[in-house]
């Protein structure tokens, strides 16, 4: 059965050349007449897919020697609570973001353990500088990169001068080079650019771990995740090799500036046919501010949305309905969906818009 455009959120698509290499070695993986999902995480074998992983994504995003990398599990969602257990202590402040859903449900998580701060809010732009209101205090600032739900990035990275910057990078990482030493964490759920689901991949500097707060369970810290090579128990061990497929795939089609310039290309010609379009389609986000990553569009007729997705599912492009909380449609367009997946949506939404505008 032919493979389909599959524009979701998360789990997202795949790289084809990363499924068919897991379906080859499934089986029998490297003459063991094992899969590697069969092996002990203790096992040399398994070590060697572990370490090769973290090697690769170093090598991919440049991570400083001072900065480890750990594979977790939980999701980003856990990281909501992580973060302040172990980079704050009960009363103290907190800087946050609020730039949509997903800076939302950390900030609520975040309150249970520490007093947040606002530092500004806006679903539709980045916030202007001048409205920023950061703590003196602050353990930290935490940001959303990307908003997956309303398709809002920063293209910048934030400049809160020497205060520890946070960000959850679930559905941007890997989409372009950043300079990770700006940053005292990094974490991102797998299942838009890293891999399949199950997995979450912390960056974290040095000096921030070895002070979660006490009564932190052992299994929420950074420490413990650290010193035991992301092994203090049974890690996701089949999505952390397939991660690790994907960071081969990356690092043999070019690495990160490669890629970024293919997903700008694929963002820039989905937005110009949404402004093309004689406002049959709208993208509410302000232009310098648009996601490369998600594209949440809307159809000037909502009583179309039925049509539109059942047609386009009919022409092998799936998943394109938006999130619950704002309606309308989504493309999601990771690393791992190729530009001909975008040029035959937007011929797509040309011919719908054609038929019934
Ligand atoms: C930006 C962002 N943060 C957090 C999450 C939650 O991730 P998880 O499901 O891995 O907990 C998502 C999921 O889509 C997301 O897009």
């Amino acid at each position: 059965m032919a493979r389909v455009y599959n524009f979701s959120a998360g789990p997202a698509m795949l790289p084809q050349a990363v499924i068919e290499k897991a379906q080859a070695e499934m089986l029998d993986w490297h003459g063991t007449g094992m899969s590697i999902m069969e092996v002990s995480h203790r096992g040399a074998d398994y070590m060697s897919v572990a370490s090769k992983a973290e090697a690769d994504l170093r090598a991919l995003m440049a991570i400083p020697d001072n900065y480890k990398v750990l594979f977790l599990q939980g999701g980003a969602s856990l990281q909501f609570a992580m973060t302040p257990l172990n980079l704050a202590q009960a009363g103290d402040t907190v800087d946050y973001f609020n730039t949509g859903v997903w800076s939302e449900k950390a900030i609520k998580e975040a309150s249970k353990f520490c007093h947040v701060n606002v530092v500004a809010t806006n679903t539709s732009a980045v916030p202007d500088r001048s409205e920023w209101k950061l703590s003196s205090n602050a353990k930290y600032v935490h940001y959303t990169p990307n908003e997956t739900i309303g398709g809002l990035e920063f293209q910048d990275i934030p400049d809160v001068g020497d205060k520890v910057l946070v960000a959850d990078m679930s559905s941007t990482i890997l989409s372009r080079p950043i300079d990770v030493s700006k940053f005292g964490l990094i974490y991102a759920g797998a299942q838009k650019n890293i891999g399949p689901a199950g997995l979450t991949i912390v960056i974290i500097r040095d000096d921030l771990m070895g002070k979660a707060r006490s009564g932190t369970p052992t299994m929420l810290d950074y420490k413990v995740a650290a010193d035991n090579d992301s092994m203090y128990n049974t890690p996701a061990t089949y999505a952390w090799y397939m991660a690790g497929l994907v960071f081969e795939w990356l690092k043999e089609t070019g690495g990160l500036s490669a890629m970024a310039a293919v997903n700008q290309r694929k963002a820039d010609k989905l937005y110009a046919a949404i402004d093309g379009s004689n406002g049959f389609y709208a993208n509410p986000v302000k232009l310098s501010d648009r996601s490369w990553m998600n594209v949440p569009f809307t159809l000037k007729d909502s009583a179309l949305d039925a049509e539109f997705l059942k047609a386009s599912k009919a022409a092998g492009l799936t998943s394109l309905k938006g999130h619950k909380i704002v309606g309308g449609m989504r493309a999601s367009i990771y690393n791992a969906m190729p530009e001909a997946g975008v040029d035959a949506l937007i011929a797509f939404m040309a011919d719908f818009a054609r038929k019934h505008g």
